[in-house]
């Protein structure tokens, strides 16, 4: 099972509408998906119907705090392959409460290696809170791949902190990033100033790029995803090339992928077994 967190410290920057998108994307070619939202915004909960944000049962927050399994908290979706973990709000008090436990940043991780759900799944993937907080350190240290999307200037600065919990999370390195272009070309001259400080910051951009798209900004309310709702669209076919790409990441391996930010990050195995268990 490979888990694929989409992150950023950058509020709006497109990290639901990537993580919703390429859940439904790879559950289209077949593979057993888990979408998990760990943002107390619940806003993929709310896109899914799936929970009004608000009730913490059947949800993450139940799971994370023993109420409920996490096999219990995880529900089927209309779509074909695509399962769904629910958040809600009462995510950020429990942030703020398991920040006083030993071990906490692998809570999740452990509820994932206890219930065997890789046994049960090909891929997860999480959509990261917009704010480094505990939970968002529950969404980095159980993922394989780092999907980064820039939208902005500002989330070209907001990465710094990002990669720094990232390497103080998992200084062993054993994760690859995809730092994503993501709805830049809403605005004349915003990619080319983008993609000038990543090359300052030396940041190499994924192949694919998530295309401003209006289509793409009205699939929340058609509860579904890019393909289902406009699948000739350009968000959609961009939506598919990075679909395409994360699947060859894990196809063929690290040494086909191209070099990663410096500090250079090579994938060497999974952490999900790493856990240390929380002492609560
Ligand atoms: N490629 C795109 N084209 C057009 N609109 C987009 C695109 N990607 C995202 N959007 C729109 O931009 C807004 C922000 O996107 P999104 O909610 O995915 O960001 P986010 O990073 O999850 O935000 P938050 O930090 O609040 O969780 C939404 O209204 C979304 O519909
Ligand atoms: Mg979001």
């Amino acid at each position: 099972m490979n888990i694929i967190t989409v992150i950023n410290a950058k509020g709006g920057c497109g990290k639901s509408t990537i993580a919703m998108n390429l859940a439904s994307g790879l559950a289209r070619h077949g593979h057993r998906v888990l979408l998990m939202d760990l943002d107390p915004q619940a806003q993929v909960t709310q896109w899914l119907a799936a929970g009004d944000g608000l009730t913490s049962e059947g949800t993450l927050v139940s799971a994370l705090t023993r109420q409920q399994s996490l096999s219990e908290v995880i529900q089927p979706t209309g779509f074909e392959n695509l399962s769904f973990l629910a958040s809600a709000d009462g995510l950020e008090d429990l942030g703020r409460e398991i920040s006083q436990t030993d071990g906490y940043p692998s809570m999740l991780t452990q509820l994932i290696a206890e219930e065997h759900i890789a046994d049960r799944f090909d891929f997860i993937v999480i959509d990261s809170p917009n704010q480094i907080s505990p939970i968002m350190e529950n969404a980095i240290f159980p993922a394989d791949v780092f999907i980064v999307p820039f939208e902005s200037t500002k989330a070209v600065k907001s990465y710094a902190s990002i990669y720094k919990l990232l390497v103080k999370l998992r200084s062993n390195a054993d994760f690859h990033m995809l730092h994503v272009l993501s709805n830049l070309t809403r605005l004349p001259g915003l990619r080319k100033r983008v993609l000038t400080l990543l090359a300052d910051d030396h940041i190499p951009s994924a192949r694919s790029e998530i295309r401003s798209c209006g289509w793409m900004a009205q699939v929340d309310e058609n509860g579904g995803s890019i393909f289902h709702y406009r699948p000739f669209s350009k968000g959609a076919q961009d939506m598919a090339a990075l679909v395409e790409e994360v699947r060859e990441l894990f196809t063929h391996g690290p040494q086909a992928q191209p070099e990663a930010a410096s500090p250079e990050v090579t994938p060497v195995t999974s952490n999900h077994d790493a856990v240390t268990v929380p002492t609560v």
